[in-house]
């Protein structure tokens, strides 16, 4: 196909009516299997899940906590990756590689306390945070079609859990001596060399290398960092000892108060370790073919709170990445790689991510753009001591990229890459500390962006690798009927259709979007549930979304994935009856976004009670037990496997 022609097909399927309550809903003929839930025994001899006796050595064979980037690996028969696999292969048996992005205390073990709202972590036992610690990383494992559904092979030598204390490495600018080294600043007293990493955690979006390699994008980090120190408020608060460093830990939202970890482990404790939090916001490479393979951290793809890592090629076969840095004002970077893929040649190709080129976006206000590269001594760092060598441009990237005048987003979640089209879809979640006051730009036209939207790219050229691009607003979104929003959505969209804070998206094999979406704690302002919307990006009069599937209330969705043939779609539930489910039967009045959907709440235990509204959720007392419904069993994050009824494609 060429990509100059191509225009993706529109969506055959009744949309999912939208609304909000206890459980999940598929688009009429479709079928959706929970395939992988939260404690799933995914190694052999691994116990069955048993959520009133959870142990760090259960969770570390088990499927971890709140799945979210999905991706599959197409297997051959004698289990290899299938290389470049077309839609016929390799959609009968693959590997599932699932990250597990946070832990959450209250609603994964009876007993934690939150008096007012806030968790008291005295109540969350060591023990505890070593379940934590199991339960987040990246799970890997086999799966294969059973009749008309997919089952889990638990006895595949593939099968493997990654922790937060799984052993890794690093490579790139910060190993690179000739260039004036960096490993000093991931030195610490347990790890002379800097490069004996101990795990990944905050692992949220990702992506797939051609080579069959994963790609784990460490996101929210800086919740695990701690101080001894408090300021008034008895937040962790920065010691004398740091003050030389203050910029670049407060870049990163260090310290906070997120996990308790850095209570039971000093690596987390900035004033035992100051030098921990440099060693996570990377790109991680997993094989998932060599269970043996030490995962490696790119350093060359820089450090900041990675959404994804959506891999490419650029039109001379160099490795293209894209990934957003999902905080208000941070930026979309775009990594080059410096050598060129060769197919079937995975021992080369992973060195490819180790050198090349990092750019941060530059949105002009006329429409154009261009991937401005963060070099040191080149550009606008050249004059800054700071980022004297590559190392330290890395590290700091962010800071890099306001010191090269990157355009600061509304907190850019993934970058997706069309290769039918050779377009690249931006979600912007949000940004409610946009003001008035801050400078108008183009590229982030609203005030208090509450409802997101999405920017596409037209690279020049049509080649992922060019330096400058063309760019539009795809999306402002939000409800339609509510013209203070300015929404541009196709007039053809429905009332189930239309959605807010797009986040992890998806392309299929015919070169459609699919977006899911993040509300958080929001959604009682839009009174229905977070979903997969089928997005026609080229329809006439505007881009025009159809809701595929929805999530039980309080979750949201995450890591749209499709097997070659586009026939499975795995997504990802993330933390089912958690998110703003105070508000559940009680939606904030004062919201002026409430606009008119106050009326459709229904009941969210789907179990008959009334949900106690003034409670926080917890383990005890959830707003919903999918996917079990079962007394005494909390609510499981789960990987669901959607299918079409008699086959087909997804989304037809
Ligand atoms: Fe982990 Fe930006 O969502
Ligand atoms: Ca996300
Ligand atoms: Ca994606
Ligand atoms: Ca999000």
């Amino acid at each position: 196909t060429d990509p100059k022609t191509f225009t993706p097909n529109g969506f055959a399927f009744k949309e999912v009516k939208a609304g909000v309550d206890g459980t999940h809903h598929v688009a009429d003929g479709y079928e959706a299997q929970c395939l992988l839930r939260w404690g799933d025994p995914i190694v052999g001899g691994a116990p069955d899940f048993d959520p009133y006796r959870q142990t760090a050595g259960a969770q570390n064979r088990q499927f971890g906590y709140n799945n979210d980037y999905v991706a599959y690996f197409p297997m051959d028969d004698s289990g290899a990756f299938i290389e470049g696999a077309r839609a016929r292969d390799g959609n009968e048996r693959g590997l599932l590689c699932v990250n597990h992005e946070y832990a959450l205390a209250p609603m994964m073990f009876p007993g934690v306390e939150q008096p007012g709202g806030d968790v008291d972590f005295a109540s969350i036992k060591d023990w505890m945070v070593d379940v934590e610690m199991a339960a987040v990383g990246v799970t890997i494992v086999e799966i294969e079609r059973d009749g008309d559904a997919w089952r889990v092979v638990t006895d595949s030598p593939y099968n493997r859990r990654i922790t937060a204390n799984t052993p890794m490495t690093v490579d790139g600018p910060v190993t690179d001596e000739d260039a004036g080294g960096g490993l000093e600043r991931l030195k610490t007293t347990y790890d002379e060399t800097g490069k004996d990493l101990r795990g990944t955690f905050a692992n949220c979006a990702g992506g797939r290398t051609p080579w069959g390699t994963y790609l784990t994008a460490e996101e929210n980090f800086q919740y695990a960092f701690y101080t001894d120190e408090t300021d008034w408020e008895g937040m962790p608060a920065l010691g004398e000892q740091h003050h030389a460093n203050r910029d670049r830990f407060r870049a990163y939202g260090i310290p906070t108060k997120g996990y308790v970890w850095g209570r039971d482990y000093a690596r987390f404790n900035l004033d035992k370790q100051p030098n921990e939090p440099n060693r996570f916001g990377w790109i991680v490479e997993i094989d998932p073919f060599d269970p043996k393979s030490k995962p490696v951290k790119h350093t060359a793809l820089g450090r900041f709170l990675h959404e994804g890592a959506e891999t490419v090629l650029s039109d001379d076969n160099r490795v293209v990445v894209f990934s957003g840095d999902d905080s208000k004002f941070e930026h979309v970077y775009r990594f080059v790689s410096d050598g060129t893929y060769k197919p079937g040649d995975k021992q080369a190709n992973m060195t490819l991510l180790s050198k090349g080129t990092l750019s941060a976006a530059k949105f002009n206000d006329d429409g154009t753009g261009a991937w401005i590269a963060l070099k040191c001594g080149e550009g606008k760092l050249a004059a800054d001591e700071d980022f004297a060598r590559q190392a330290d441009v890395v590290i700091d990237a962010r800071l890099a990229a306001k010191d090269a005048g990157a355009t600061k987003m509304d907190r850019p979640e993934d970058v997706q890459p069309n290769t039918k089209t050779k377009r690249v879809y931006v979600m912007l979640t949000n940004n409610t500390s946009r003001t008035p006051d801050h400078p108008k730009v183009a590229a982030n036209p609203r005030a208090n962006n509450r409802y997101g939207h999405i920017i596409e790219i037209v690279p020049d050229g049509l080649d992922f690798g060019a330096d400058t691009f063309q760019w539009k607003i795809l999306v402002l979104c939000g409800d339609p009927n509510r013209p203070s929003l300015e929404t541009n959505w196709n007039p053809a969209t429905s009332e189930d259709g239309w959605f807010v804070t797009p986040d992890n998206a998806a392309v299929d094999n015919q070169g459609r979007l699919w977006v899911a979406t993040d509300q958080g704690a929001n959604w009682p302002s839009t009174m229905r549930a977070d979903g997969l919307y089928a997005l026609e990006t080229d329809s006439e009069g505007g881009p025009t979304p159809h809701l595929f599937f929805r999530v039980p209330v309080g979750a949201e969705l995450c890591g749209p994935c499709f097997t070659p043939n586009g026939e499975t779609l795995f997504v990802a539930v993330q933390h089912p009856g958690t998110d703003g489910v105070k508000n559940f039967h009680e939606s904030d009045e004062s919201d002026e976004s409430s606009g008119g959907h106050r009326s459709s709440r229904t009941d969210a235990s789907q179990e008959g009670k009334p949900f106690d509204a003034s409670a926080p959720v917890s383990f005890e007392n959830p707003a919903t037990r999918w996917p079990d419904f079962k007394a005494g069993m909390p609510p499981r994050p789960s990987v669901v496997a959607i299918t079409r009824k008699g086959g087909g494609k997804i989304g037809g």
